[in-house]
């Protein structure tokens, strides 16, 4: 990644204090979405690693993982597969249950929707504690398909995620386009 590219990605997050919570400062995207040339710049660098990958599919982390996953994969000229959270998928899922702060989530995906010969990268948009990225690379594991990488646009590199992913994923790479 060149700094000139990190460069314009950081600049088009914006920090939003005391979001959901006091003392936690959010990261938005949208205002990156919403500029094309910086968008676009984010889904040609994600889609040039899928390709280096040779991924076949990307699997989009609900909810901005798919903002992002979906133009990525059709970038690389590859299938994009949702996780979303649990309840809303309608067929046959694979489920994967992890730890939040206060409580657990749980995810899902169409297991049918990944073949033996599928490789598959994951992408979202945030790495904070790294329980969604962890429960994802879980999820992807117990599929018939081959995990081949995982990337963000930002990790927050003051929370052990970087970490805890890259425990987890072992020898199978982990990209941050930007930390902060
Ligand atoms: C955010 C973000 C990641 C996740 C990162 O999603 O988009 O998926 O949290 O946090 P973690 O590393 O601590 O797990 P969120 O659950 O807010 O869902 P949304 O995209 O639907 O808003």
């Amino acid at each position: 990644v060149t700094e000139g590219l990190s460069d314009l990605l950081l600049s088009r997050v914006r920090d939003v204090p005391d979001h959901p919570k006091p003392g936690i400062v959010f990261k938005d995207i949208t205002p990156l979405l919403a500029d094309p040339e910086a968008f676009g710049a984010l889904t040609e660098a994600l889609a040039a690693t899928a390709r280096e990958l040779g991924a076949t599919k990307v699997v989009g982390l609900e909810a901005r993982g798919f903002i992002l996953g979906a133009p990525v994969a059709l970038a690389a000229g590859v299938g994009f597969v949702p996780v979303r959270k649990v309840g809303k998928l309608p067929g046959a899922t694979l489920s994967q249950s992890y730890d939040l702060e206060y409580g657990s989530a749980e995810i899902e995906i169409h297991a049918e929707d990944l073949a033996a010969d599928d490789r598959v990268l994951i992408v979202d948009d945030v790495l904070a504690t790294g329980g969604t990225a962890e429960a994802a690379i879980g999820l992807i594991r117990r599929t018939k398909a081959t995990l081949v990488g995982l990337a963000v646009l930002m990790e927050l590199g003051f929370l052990p995620g970087g970490e805890r992913v890259r425990l987890a994923l072992g020898e199978v790479p982990y990209q941050a386009l930007v930390t902060v």
